[in-house]
């Protein structure tokens, strides 16, 4: 398959930012440079197609953001876009403007709403799965989860440090609104006691079971990390029943909220989304639609967007195992 008849193609960035977003953008604007096909960021994601916001961009517009965080084309949740009438107004400014084929940087919400597009006007496109939460199906990483992890550890080593000194458990929630893999990544590297997560079915007397056998076991203080999605409570809610049942407790809840999805991206992340980014322009040229350009065992594949929306990355179990034998 080959698609000599694509000559001008459109980036975009949409849902909740994150860490490499910059820097996969960068990398599909040089491949489109290298390939010789002309390249226009749209700003605001969809909302940009919606209000014609884009500009050509050429190699040298995307110097010095190899190593940013955000998203420099700005992104957004559009709500027009989920009409059909924000739809009509997109296609027609994607048309005015002669784009070919979108590249749509972003989670599952955004690669559902390219699809649909698809399904009405018949533009070709390929998604880059940009997400902190590594929940998108096809890939065993998605572009700014790593670096997400390590702002966590950071955050947690610090953490601790007050929490030994003053013999406190801490409660530390992290992102993941659906997903647990920040939580329970992150709480492996942390040394967390006790990681609550979606995936899991966590009961309070489970939790408390584990703080008594930390005391019992001679530590003097605790870390339990939640992930946003957990369904037992929020991380206030779990610090308000563990000090119920264990008055004598000193408990602090920390949320790390947004911090998580800002700052520059780690090396791996941008090497992910460098290749990612390349491998977006290289399947449209290929004539590959309705994909998501991932990385499986270290290789670039590609998957059909609807199993990417539809399916969900499983917990490894070996993970949560290996947490509980480390808190022994
Ligand atoms: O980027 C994904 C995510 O971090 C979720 O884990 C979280 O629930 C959500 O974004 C919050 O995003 P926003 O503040 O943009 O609504």
């Amino acid at each position: 398959m080959s698609n000599a008849t694509l000559k001008k193609i459109g980036v975009l960035t949409s849902g909740g930012d994150s860490p490499g977003m910059n820097t996969a953008v960068r990398a599909v604007v040089r491949a489109c440079a290298y390939y010789q096909i002309k390249c226009v960021g749209i700003k605001m994601g969809y909302e940009g197609l919606i209000q014609n916001q884009m500009s050509e961009l050429g190699a040298r517009s995307v110097k010095h953001i190899i190593n940013r965080g955000g998203t420099f084309l700005q992104t957004a949740r559009s709500d027009e876009f989920r009409t059909k009438e924000g739809r009509e107004k997109a296609y027609k400014h994607l048309k005015s403007n002669g784009l070919d084929a979108l590249i749509v940087i972003g989670g599952d919400g955004s690669f559902t709403g390219a699809n649909v597009f698809f399904k009405e006007f018949g533009i070709p496109f390929i998604g880059i799965p940009g997400t902190i939460d590594n929940d998108i199906f096809g890939t065993d990483f998605t572009i700014g989860y790593d670096t997400a992890l390590n702002t966590v550890i950071e955050a947690i080593d610090r953490i601790r440090d007050s929490a030994t000194s003053h013999n406190r458990i801490f409660f530390v929630e992290v992102m993941g609104r659906d997903a647990g893999f920040i939580a329970l990544n992150s709480g492996i590297a942390s040394g967390a006691q006790d990681i609550l997560i979606p995936e899991k079915k966590d009961s309070l007397e489970g939790l408390f079971q584990s703080l008594e056998k930390s005391e019992q076991a001679g530590k003097n203080s605790s870390i339990i990390v939640v992930a946003e999605g957990e369904e037992l409570g929020n991380a206030f809610e779990l610090a308000k029943a563990t000090e119920m049942r264990f008055p004598d407790y000193d408990v602090r809840v920390t949320v790390l909220g947004h911090i998580q999805r800002g700052g520059n991206p780690t090396c791996m992340d941008r090497v992910l989304a460098s290749r990612l980014g390349v491998a977006g322009v290289e399947g449209l040229l290929e004539g590959r639609t309705n994909v998501m350009a991932g990385l499986r065992s270290n290789k670039v594949v590609y998957t059909p967007i609807e199993e990417a929306i539809k399916k969900h990355n499983e917990i490894d179990k070996e993970l949560i195992k290996v947490a509980k034998i480390l808190a022994v």
